[in-house]
Protein backbone atom coordinates (compact mmCIF):
# COMPACT_ATOMS: atom_id res chain seq x y z
CA UNK A 1 0.00 0.00 0.00
CA UNK A 2 1.41 3.45 -1.05
CA UNK A 3 1.50 6.21 1.76
CA UNK A 4 0.52 9.29 0.76
CA UNK A 5 3.88 10.59 1.83
CA UNK A 6 5.02 8.16 -0.55
CA UNK A 7 2.52 8.99 -3.26
CA UNK A 8 3.50 12.70 -2.71
CA UNK A 9 6.98 12.69 -2.96
CA UNK A 10 7.13 9.62 -5.78
CA UNK A 11 8.77 12.37 -8.28
CA UNK A 12 11.60 13.33 -5.84
CA UNK A 13 11.93 9.74 -4.61
CA UNK A 14 12.53 8.87 -8.45
CA UNK A 15 14.66 11.84 -9.26
CA UNK A 16 17.26 10.85 -5.96
CA UNK A 17 17.09 7.07 -7.01
CA UNK A 18 18.51 7.95 -10.26
CA UNK A 19 21.04 10.37 -9.36
CA UNK A 20 22.07 8.04 -6.45
CA UNK A 21 22.15 5.05 -8.85
CA UNK A 22 24.26 6.77 -10.78
CA UNK A 23 27.28 7.46 -8.50
CA UNK A 24 27.07 3.75 -8.03
CA UNK A 25 27.71 3.98 -12.01
CA UNK A 26 24.33 2.19 -12.68
CA UNK A 27 23.04 3.87 -16.11
CA UNK A 28 18.79 4.45 -16.02
CA UNK A 29 16.91 1.80 -17.96
CA UNK A 30 16.35 4.21 -20.68
CA UNK A 31 16.82 7.55 -21.89
CA UNK A 32 14.74 10.73 -20.62
CA UNK A 33 14.23 12.50 -23.21
CA UNK A 34 12.39 11.43 -26.68
CA UNK A 35 15.15 11.64 -29.54
CA UNK A 36 17.26 9.54 -27.53
CA UNK A 37 15.09 7.08 -26.55
CA UNK A 38 13.68 6.78 -29.99
CA UNK A 39 17.40 6.36 -31.39
CA UNK A 40 18.04 3.73 -28.70
CA UNK A 41 14.83 1.61 -29.41
CA UNK A 42 15.95 1.86 -33.34
CA UNK A 43 19.62 0.11 -32.15
CA UNK A 44 17.49 -2.82 -31.05
CA UNK A 45 14.45 -3.59 -33.55
CA UNK A 46 14.53 -4.34 -36.87
CA UNK A 47 14.13 -1.60 -39.73
CA UNK A 48 10.68 -2.73 -40.63
CA UNK A 49 9.67 -2.40 -37.05
CA UNK A 50 11.32 1.12 -36.66
CA UNK A 51 9.83 1.98 -40.16
CA UNK A 52 6.11 0.90 -38.63
CA UNK A 53 6.73 2.34 -35.29
CA UNK A 54 8.56 5.60 -36.38
CA UNK A 55 6.43 6.31 -39.66
CA UNK A 56 3.67 8.66 -40.48
CA UNK A 57 1.60 9.39 -43.12
CA UNK A 58 3.18 11.09 -46.64
CA UNK A 59 5.69 13.75 -45.83
CA UNK A 60 5.00 13.13 -42.07
CA UNK A 61 4.39 16.65 -41.61
CA UNK A 62 1.54 15.86 -39.19
CA UNK A 63 4.33 14.32 -36.93
CA UNK A 64 5.88 18.14 -36.63
CA UNK A 65 2.62 19.50 -36.27
CA UNK A 66 1.65 17.76 -33.52
CA UNK A 67 5.02 19.00 -31.73
CA UNK A 68 4.63 22.04 -32.91
CA UNK A 69 0.74 22.78 -31.38
CA UNK A 70 2.93 21.73 -27.72
CA UNK A 71 5.76 24.47 -28.36
CA UNK A 72 2.64 27.20 -29.09
CA UNK A 73 1.35 27.50 -25.94
CA UNK A 74 3.87 27.83 -22.51
CA UNK A 75 3.39 27.51 -18.95
CA UNK A 76 3.54 30.45 -16.47
CA UNK A 77 4.08 29.51 -13.46
CA UNK A 78 3.16 30.83 -10.21
CA UNK A 79 5.34 31.11 -6.92
CA UNK A 80 5.13 30.53 -3.03
CA UNK A 81 1.54 28.52 -2.88
CA UNK A 82 3.52 25.81 -0.50
CA UNK A 83 3.50 22.85 -3.30
CA UNK A 84 4.84 20.39 -0.64
CA UNK A 85 1.80 18.46 -1.56
CA UNK A 86 0.95 17.19 -4.80
CA UNK A 87 -1.91 14.94 -5.76
CA UNK A 88 -1.55 13.97 -9.23
CA UNK A 89 -4.91 11.73 -8.67
CA UNK A 90 -7.91 11.62 -11.16
CA UNK A 91 -11.34 10.22 -11.39
CA UNK A 92 -12.41 8.71 -14.75
CA UNK A 93 -15.72 7.12 -15.92
CA UNK A 94 -16.16 6.13 -11.70
CA UNK A 95 -12.72 4.88 -11.79
CA UNK A 96 -9.67 6.47 -9.54
CA UNK A 97 -6.79 6.44 -11.18
CA UNK A 98 -2.96 7.70 -9.65
CA UNK A 99 -2.55 9.81 -12.61
CA UNK A 100 -4.01 11.15 -15.66
CA UNK A 101 -2.07 9.11 -18.15
CA UNK A 102 -3.54 6.02 -19.97
CA UNK A 103 -1.40 3.99 -22.94
CA UNK A 104 -2.37 4.23 -26.47
CA UNK A 105 -3.43 1.00 -28.07
CA UNK A 106 -0.74 0.09 -30.48
CA UNK A 107 -0.52 -2.84 -32.36
CA UNK A 108 2.43 -5.07 -33.71
CA UNK A 109 4.14 -4.35 -30.13
CA UNK A 110 6.10 -7.76 -30.94
CA UNK A 111 8.27 -5.85 -33.87
CA UNK A 112 9.30 -3.88 -30.28
CA UNK A 113 10.25 -6.81 -28.27
CA UNK A 114 9.25 -10.38 -27.77
CA UNK A 115 7.02 -9.40 -24.62
CA UNK A 116 5.15 -7.21 -26.40
CA UNK A 117 1.31 -6.56 -25.08
CA UNK A 118 2.21 -8.59 -22.52
CA UNK A 119 5.39 -6.54 -20.83
CA UNK A 120 3.19 -3.28 -21.20
CA UNK A 121 0.21 -5.37 -19.10
CA UNK A 122 2.44 -5.61 -16.78
CA UNK A 123 4.22 -2.70 -16.80
CA UNK A 124 0.93 -0.77 -16.24
CA UNK A 125 -0.48 -2.92 -13.83
CA UNK A 126 2.00 -2.33 -11.95
CA UNK A 127 2.21 1.55 -11.44
CA UNK A 128 -2.18 1.37 -11.76
CA UNK A 129 -2.04 3.39 -15.28
CA UNK A 130 -4.91 2.05 -17.86
CA UNK A 131 -3.38 0.13 -21.08
CA UNK A 132 -5.94 0.23 -23.68
CA UNK A 133 -5.62 -3.01 -25.83
CA UNK A 134 -5.40 -3.15 -28.91
CA UNK A 135 -7.40 -4.27 -31.86
CA UNK A 136 -4.09 -4.93 -33.61
CA UNK A 137 -2.29 -6.58 -30.86
CA UNK A 138 0.22 -9.41 -30.49
CA UNK A 139 -1.46 -11.02 -27.67
CA UNK A 140 -4.96 -11.72 -27.36
CA UNK A 141 -6.58 -9.71 -24.45
CA UNK A 142 -7.47 -12.57 -22.05
CA UNK A 143 -3.57 -13.17 -21.66
CA UNK A 144 -2.95 -9.66 -21.27
CA UNK A 145 -5.88 -9.63 -18.69
CA UNK A 146 -4.72 -12.52 -17.02
CA UNK A 147 -1.56 -10.61 -15.53
CA UNK A 148 -3.44 -7.42 -14.57
CA UNK A 149 -5.02 -8.34 -11.18
CA UNK A 150 -7.44 -5.37 -10.61
CA UNK A 151 -5.64 -3.20 -12.25
CA UNK A 152 -7.65 -1.26 -15.37
CA UNK A 153 -7.69 -2.05 -18.57
CA UNK A 154 -10.11 -0.76 -21.58
CA UNK A 155 -10.32 -1.99 -25.18
CA UNK A 156 -9.66 -0.34 -28.84
CA UNK A 157 -11.75 -1.06 -31.29
CA UNK A 158 -11.19 -1.36 -34.92
CA UNK A 159 -15.19 -1.31 -36.69
CA UNK A 160 -14.74 -4.81 -38.97
CA UNK A 161 -17.31 -5.52 -41.76
CA UNK A 162 -18.46 -8.13 -39.60
CA UNK A 163 -21.11 -6.90 -36.58
CA UNK A 164 -20.72 -9.91 -35.56
CA UNK A 165 -17.04 -10.17 -34.80
CA UNK A 166 -17.49 -6.67 -33.34
CA UNK A 167 -20.15 -7.92 -30.84
CA UNK A 168 -17.45 -10.76 -30.05
CA UNK A 169 -14.57 -8.55 -29.84
CA UNK A 170 -16.45 -6.40 -27.51
CA UNK A 171 -18.26 -9.04 -25.11
CA UNK A 172 -14.51 -10.60 -24.90
CA UNK A 173 -13.30 -7.37 -23.32
CA UNK A 174 -16.37 -7.06 -21.24
CA UNK A 175 -15.25 -10.40 -19.97
CA UNK A 176 -11.64 -9.80 -19.69
CA UNK A 177 -12.26 -6.96 -17.48
CA UNK A 178 -12.25 -3.68 -19.40
CA UNK A 179 -13.77 -0.90 -18.14
CA UNK A 180 -14.63 1.05 -21.58
CA UNK A 181 -14.38 0.54 -25.10
CA UNK A 182 -12.50 2.84 -27.67
CA UNK A 183 -13.41 3.12 -31.45
CA UNK A 184 -10.73 4.30 -33.58
CA UNK A 185 -12.40 5.92 -36.08
CA UNK A 186 -9.88 7.39 -38.06
CA UNK A 187 -8.22 4.63 -39.80
CA UNK A 188 -11.36 2.97 -42.04
CA UNK A 189 -8.44 2.94 -44.49
CA UNK A 190 -4.51 2.74 -43.99
CA UNK A 191 -2.81 6.09 -44.30
CA UNK A 192 -0.26 6.63 -47.02
CA UNK A 193 2.72 5.05 -45.10
CA UNK A 194 6.12 6.21 -46.67
CA UNK A 195 8.09 3.98 -45.01
CA UNK A 196 5.95 1.18 -45.13
CA UNK A 197 5.48 1.80 -48.39
CA UNK A 198 9.49 1.92 -49.30
CA UNK A 199 10.17 -0.84 -47.70
CA UNK A 200 6.83 -3.13 -49.26
CA UNK A 201 6.35 -4.00 -45.69
CA UNK A 202 2.85 -4.66 -43.98
CA UNK A 203 3.60 -6.52 -40.39
CA UNK A 204 -0.38 -8.13 -40.32
CA UNK A 205 0.41 -9.72 -44.19
CA UNK A 206 2.76 -11.82 -41.92
CA UNK A 207 0.24 -13.16 -39.58
CA UNK A 208 1.75 -10.05 -36.94
CA UNK A 209 -0.51 -7.85 -35.01
CA UNK A 210 -3.94 -10.24 -35.80
CA UNK A 211 -4.00 -12.24 -32.39
CA UNK A 212 -7.25 -10.72 -31.29
CA UNK A 213 -8.84 -12.36 -34.69
CA UNK A 214 -6.89 -16.14 -34.47
CA UNK A 215 -8.45 -16.21 -31.05
CA UNK A 216 -11.75 -15.04 -31.27
CA UNK A 217 -14.50 -17.47 -31.92
CA UNK A 218 -16.37 -15.60 -34.36
CA UNK A 219 -13.49 -14.97 -36.37
CA UNK A 220 -12.31 -18.37 -36.84
CA UNK A 221 -15.76 -19.66 -37.67
CA UNK A 222 -15.57 -17.24 -40.63
CA UNK A 223 -12.28 -18.61 -41.73
CA UNK A 224 -13.71 -22.50 -41.60
CA UNK A 225 -16.42 -21.48 -43.78
CA UNK A 226 -14.10 -20.10 -45.88
CA UNK A 227 -11.65 -22.62 -46.51
CA UNK A 228 -15.28 -24.89 -47.04
CA UNK A 229 -15.73 -22.53 -49.57
CA UNK A 230 -12.09 -22.58 -51.48
CA UNK A 231 -9.95 -25.49 -50.69
CA UNK A 232 -6.96 -23.39 -52.95
CA UNK A 233 -3.99 -24.06 -51.11
CA UNK A 234 -1.49 -20.72 -51.05
CA UNK A 235 1.13 -21.55 -53.93
CA UNK A 236 4.34 -22.24 -52.68
CA UNK A 237 7.22 -20.14 -54.01
CA UNK A 238 10.78 -19.21 -52.99
CA UNK A 239 10.04 -15.87 -52.63
CA UNK A 240 7.03 -16.57 -50.79
CA UNK A 241 8.64 -19.29 -48.45
CA UNK A 242 10.08 -16.82 -45.82
CA UNK A 243 7.13 -15.24 -45.12
CA UNK A 244 5.23 -17.75 -45.29
CA UNK A 245 7.30 -19.52 -42.48
CA UNK A 246 6.49 -16.97 -40.22
CA UNK A 247 2.52 -16.64 -40.97
CA UNK A 248 2.65 -20.36 -40.14
CA UNK A 249 4.22 -19.70 -36.91
CA UNK A 250 2.71 -17.12 -35.75
CA UNK A 251 -1.02 -19.18 -35.97
CA UNK A 252 -1.61 -20.97 -32.68
CA UNK A 253 -1.54 -24.43 -32.75
CA UNK A 254 0.82 -27.05 -32.60
CA UNK A 255 2.81 -28.57 -36.24
CA UNK A 256 4.10 -26.53 -38.75
CA UNK A 257 3.54 -28.98 -41.11
CA UNK A 258 0.39 -30.08 -40.37
CA UNK A 259 -0.68 -25.83 -40.08
CA UNK A 260 0.90 -25.15 -43.25
CA UNK A 261 -0.83 -28.34 -45.46
CA UNK A 262 -4.81 -27.01 -43.63
CA UNK A 263 -3.88 -23.49 -45.28
CA UNK A 264 -5.67 -21.96 -42.11
CA UNK A 265 -2.32 -19.45 -41.59
CA UNK A 266 -2.48 -17.95 -44.75
CA UNK A 267 -6.27 -18.01 -45.33
CA UNK A 268 -6.44 -16.36 -41.91
CA UNK A 269 -4.20 -13.65 -43.50
CA UNK A 270 -6.45 -13.23 -46.16
CA UNK A 271 -9.78 -12.98 -44.26
CA UNK A 272 -8.15 -10.38 -42.16
CA UNK A 273 -7.40 -8.20 -44.66
CA UNK A 274 -10.43 -8.56 -46.34
CA UNK A 275 -12.77 -7.79 -43.41
CA UNK A 276 -10.82 -5.64 -40.83
CA UNK A 277 -12.42 -2.22 -41.44
CA UNK A 278 -15.52 -0.70 -42.27
CA UNK A 279 -15.01 2.59 -44.54
CA UNK A 280 -18.67 3.16 -44.61
CA UNK A 281 -19.16 3.43 -41.20
CA UNK A 282 -21.12 6.14 -40.41
CA UNK A 283 -22.87 7.50 -36.98
CA UNK A 284 -25.95 5.67 -37.24
CA UNK A 285 -23.91 2.32 -36.75
CA UNK A 286 -22.70 3.53 -33.21
CA UNK A 287 -26.52 2.67 -31.94
CA UNK A 288 -25.28 -1.29 -32.92
CA UNK A 289 -22.43 -0.66 -30.71
CA UNK A 290 -24.34 1.09 -27.66
CA UNK A 291 -27.14 -1.96 -27.91
CA UNK A 292 -24.20 -4.31 -27.51
CA UNK A 293 -22.13 -3.35 -24.28
CA UNK A 294 -23.20 -1.26 -21.22
CA UNK A 295 -19.39 0.02 -20.61
CA UNK A 296 -18.77 3.47 -21.61
CA UNK A 297 -17.98 3.80 -25.65
CA UNK A 298 -15.18 6.71 -26.49
CA UNK A 299 -14.41 7.84 -29.82
CA UNK A 300 -10.73 7.89 -30.81
CA UNK A 301 -9.90 10.34 -33.61
CA UNK A 302 -12.03 13.52 -33.51
CA UNK A 303 -10.47 16.51 -34.37
CA UNK A 304 -13.35 18.94 -35.28
CA UNK A 305 -15.86 20.06 -32.88
CA UNK A 306 -19.10 19.54 -35.04
CA UNK A 307 -17.86 15.75 -34.84
CA UNK A 308 -17.92 16.54 -30.68
CA UNK A 309 -21.11 18.07 -30.47
CA UNK A 310 -22.50 14.91 -32.84
CA UNK A 311 -20.18 12.85 -30.20
CA UNK A 312 -22.43 13.96 -27.59
CA UNK A 313 -25.69 14.05 -29.43
CA UNK A 314 -25.05 10.17 -30.25
CA UNK A 315 -24.84 9.60 -26.63
CA UNK A 316 -21.16 8.41 -26.60
CA UNK A 317 -19.56 8.34 -23.32
CA UNK A 318 -16.24 10.25 -24.42
CA UNK A 319 -13.49 11.95 -27.12
CA UNK A 320 -10.10 10.92 -27.49
CA UNK A 321 -8.89 13.99 -29.59
CA UNK A 322 -6.08 12.07 -32.04
CA UNK A 323 -4.60 12.52 -35.12
CA UNK A 324 -3.36 8.87 -35.14
CA UNK A 325 0.04 9.90 -34.22
CA UNK A 326 0.40 11.70 -37.77
CA UNK A 327 -0.30 8.28 -39.47
CA UNK A 328 -3.09 9.08 -41.37
CA UNK A 329 -4.06 12.34 -43.41
CA UNK A 330 -0.59 13.78 -43.50
CA UNK A 331 -1.15 17.45 -43.33
CA UNK A 332 -3.71 17.23 -40.25
CA UNK A 333 -4.67 19.57 -37.72
CA UNK A 334 -2.58 18.91 -34.77
CA UNK A 335 -3.95 17.04 -32.41
CA UNK A 336 -3.32 19.78 -29.47
CA UNK A 337 -4.43 22.57 -31.71
CA UNK A 338 -7.63 20.73 -31.98
CA UNK A 339 -8.35 20.18 -28.59
CA UNK A 340 -9.57 23.22 -27.21
CA UNK A 341 -12.44 23.71 -29.92
CA UNK A 342 -13.27 19.79 -28.99
CA UNK A 343 -13.52 20.69 -25.63
CA UNK A 344 -15.71 23.64 -26.28
CA UNK A 345 -17.94 21.73 -28.11
CA UNK A 346 -19.05 19.34 -25.54
CA UNK A 347 -19.51 21.76 -23.22
CA UNK A 348 -18.12 19.17 -20.35
CA UNK A 349 -21.45 16.89 -20.84
CA UNK A 350 -18.62 13.84 -21.71
CA UNK A 351 -14.79 13.42 -20.27
CA UNK A 352 -12.10 14.83 -23.37
CA UNK A 353 -8.73 13.24 -23.61
CA UNK A 354 -5.56 13.40 -25.99
CA UNK A 355 -2.74 11.55 -27.69
CA UNK A 356 -0.13 12.50 -30.51
CA UNK A 357 2.74 14.24 -29.93
CA UNK A 358 3.13 13.65 -26.27
CA UNK A 359 6.14 13.73 -25.56
CA UNK A 360 7.20 15.06 -21.93
CA UNK A 361 5.08 15.49 -18.38
CA UNK A 362 4.76 19.49 -19.52
CA UNK A 363 2.69 18.42 -22.69
CA UNK A 364 0.57 16.37 -20.09
CA UNK A 365 0.18 19.66 -18.03
CA UNK A 366 -0.64 21.62 -21.62
CA UNK A 367 -3.30 18.86 -22.26
CA UNK A 368 -4.89 18.96 -18.87
CA UNK A 369 -4.74 22.81 -18.76
CA UNK A 370 -6.77 23.23 -22.01
CA UNK A 371 -9.41 21.06 -20.66
CA UNK A 372 -8.39 17.22 -21.42
CA UNK A 373 -8.55 14.87 -18.74
CA UNK A 374 -6.66 12.74 -19.30
CA UNK A 375 -3.57 11.77 -21.63
CA UNK A 376 -2.69 9.07 -23.41
CA UNK A 377 0.91 7.85 -24.18
CA UNK A 378 2.20 6.45 -27.55
CA UNK A 379 5.72 5.63 -29.42
CA UNK A 380 7.13 6.56 -25.80
CA UNK A 381 6.30 3.51 -24.01
CA UNK A 382 6.76 1.01 -27.48
CA UNK A 383 9.93 2.58 -27.56
CA UNK A 384 10.24 2.09 -23.85
CA UNK A 385 9.01 -1.94 -24.41
CA UNK A 386 11.74 -2.01 -27.39
CA UNK A 387 14.69 -1.15 -25.36
CA UNK A 388 14.11 -3.08 -22.12
CA UNK A 389 11.00 -4.90 -22.72
CA UNK A 390 8.49 -4.58 -19.36
CA UNK A 391 11.19 -2.54 -17.49
CA UNK A 392 11.79 -0.38 -20.49
CA UNK A 393 7.75 0.38 -20.12
CA UNK A 394 7.82 0.77 -16.57
CA UNK A 395 10.60 3.12 -16.92
CA UNK A 396 8.90 5.74 -19.52
CA UNK A 397 5.29 5.37 -17.34
CA UNK A 398 7.28 6.41 -14.21
CA UNK A 399 9.52 9.10 -15.86
CA UNK A 400 6.35 10.57 -17.34
CA UNK A 401 4.25 10.53 -13.72
CA UNK A 402 7.62 12.21 -12.65
CA UNK A 403 7.75 15.19 -14.76
CA UNK A 404 4.47 15.59 -15.07
CA UNK A 405 4.22 15.73 -10.79
CA UNK A 406 7.47 18.35 -10.90
CA UNK A 407 5.77 20.31 -13.57
CA UNK A 408 2.40 20.41 -11.77
CA UNK A 409 4.23 21.91 -8.74
CA UNK A 410 6.65 24.12 -9.96
CA UNK A 411 4.04 25.54 -11.52
CA UNK A 412 2.24 26.24 -8.78
CA UNK A 413 -0.23 23.58 -8.87
CA UNK A 414 -1.11 20.97 -5.89
CA UNK A 415 -3.97 19.16 -7.43
CA UNK A 416 -5.21 18.67 -11.21
CA UNK A 417 -8.22 21.16 -10.18
CA UNK A 418 -5.50 23.84 -10.59
CA UNK A 419 -4.13 23.47 -13.45
CA UNK A 420 -6.50 25.69 -16.02
CA UNK A 421 -5.92 27.82 -18.56
CA UNK A 422 -4.75 30.73 -16.83
CA UNK A 423 -1.85 28.56 -16.38
CA UNK A 424 -0.79 28.80 -19.63
CA UNK A 425 -0.36 31.87 -22.60
CA UNK A 426 -0.16 31.41 -26.25
CA UNK A 427 2.80 32.59 -28.20
CA UNK A 428 2.52 35.30 -30.95
C1 LIG B 1 -0.67 3.22 -33.31
N1 LIG B 1 -1.94 3.69 -33.03
C2 LIG B 1 -3.00 2.83 -32.95
N2 LIG B 1 -4.25 3.29 -32.62
C3 LIG B 1 -5.27 2.46 -32.49
O1 LIG B 1 -6.37 2.91 -32.19
N3 LIG B 1 -5.09 1.11 -32.67
C4 LIG B 1 -3.89 0.58 -33.00
O2 LIG B 1 -3.76 -0.63 -33.14
C5 LIG B 1 -2.81 1.47 -33.18
N4 LIG B 1 -1.58 0.99 -33.55
C6 LIG B 1 -0.51 1.84 -33.59
C7 LIG B 1 0.76 1.35 -33.89
C8 LIG B 1 1.86 2.19 -33.86
C9 LIG B 1 3.22 1.63 -34.14
C10 LIG B 1 1.69 3.55 -33.53
C11 LIG B 1 2.88 4.49 -33.44
C12 LIG B 1 0.44 4.06 -33.27
C13 LIG B 1 -2.15 5.12 -32.71
C14 LIG B 1 -1.96 5.35 -31.23
O3 LIG B 1 -3.01 4.80 -30.49
C15 LIG B 1 -1.88 6.86 -30.90
O4 LIG B 1 -2.97 7.52 -31.47
C16 LIG B 1 -0.58 7.47 -31.40
O5 LIG B 1 0.51 6.61 -31.16
C17 LIG B 1 -0.33 8.81 -30.72
O6 LIG B 1 0.76 9.46 -31.29
P1 LIG B 1 2.23 9.45 -30.65
O7 LIG B 1 2.14 10.11 -29.31
O8 LIG B 1 2.67 8.04 -30.58
O9 LIG B 1 3.05 10.23 -31.62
Amino acid sequence: MTTDRQKNMAALDRQRHIYVNGMAGLRPVVPFDFQSLETAARQRISKEGFAYMAGGAGQESTLQTNRRAFDQWQIVPRMLRDVSHRDTSIQLFGQSLPTPLLTCPIGVLEMAHPEADLGVAKATAGLGIPMIFSNQASVPMEDCAAVMGQSPRWFQLYWSKSNELVQSLVSRAEQCGCTAVVVTLDTTMLGWRTRDLNLAYLPFLRGMGIAQYLSDPVFLSMLAQMQAASAARPKITLTTLRNLITVVNKYPGRGFFKKLRSGKPMAAVRLFIDIYSRPSLTWEDLSFLRKNTRLPILLKGILHPEDAQKAVAYGVDGIIVSNHGGRQVDGAIGAFTALPSVVAATQGQIPVLLDSGVRTGADVFKALALGAKAVCIGRPYAYGLAVAGQAGVAAVLQNFMADFELTMGLAGCTTIANITPETLVKSE
